[in-house]
């Protein structure tokens, strides 16, 4: 079988109200892991490109968060609005999108 030619990690933490780190999925919804799979769907895009719900990335600040491997692309604010931007700008079209990039220096990495 083929590697995946990018997989997508989508934070759906849920913490309680008021929590200081906040939320990537406040209302547990789901709802951009969801808009992820539908619109690789529509594209046609399984089984190289996969998004998978994941727990906490560590970068709750900038959430939404949603990272790309394993071009290593982090990704914050993102709302369901940007999905379909994501999917054909970065995922087949291999561009970084300045204004959803978390830049390097500003990552968490507590290590
Ligand atoms: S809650 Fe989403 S990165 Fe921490």
């Amino acid at each position: 079988m083929p590697p995946f030619t990018s997989h997508l990690f989508i934070c759906g933490n849920q913490r309680a109200a008021g929590h200081p780190r906040g939320s990537c999925d406040a209302c547990g919804t789901g709802a951009l892991r969801e808009a992820f799979k539908a619109e690789l769907k529509r594209h046609n895009l399984g089984p190289l490109v996969r998004a998978n719900g994941a727990g906490c990335l560590d970068q709750c600040e900038h959430g939404p968060v949603v990272v790309i491997y394993p071009q290593a692309i982090w990704y914050g604010r993102v709302q369901v609005d940007d999905v379909s931007r994501i999917v054909r700008e970065t995922i087949i079209g291999g561009q970084i999108l300045q204004d959803l990039l978390i830049p390097a220096e500003k990552l968490n990495c507590r290590g």
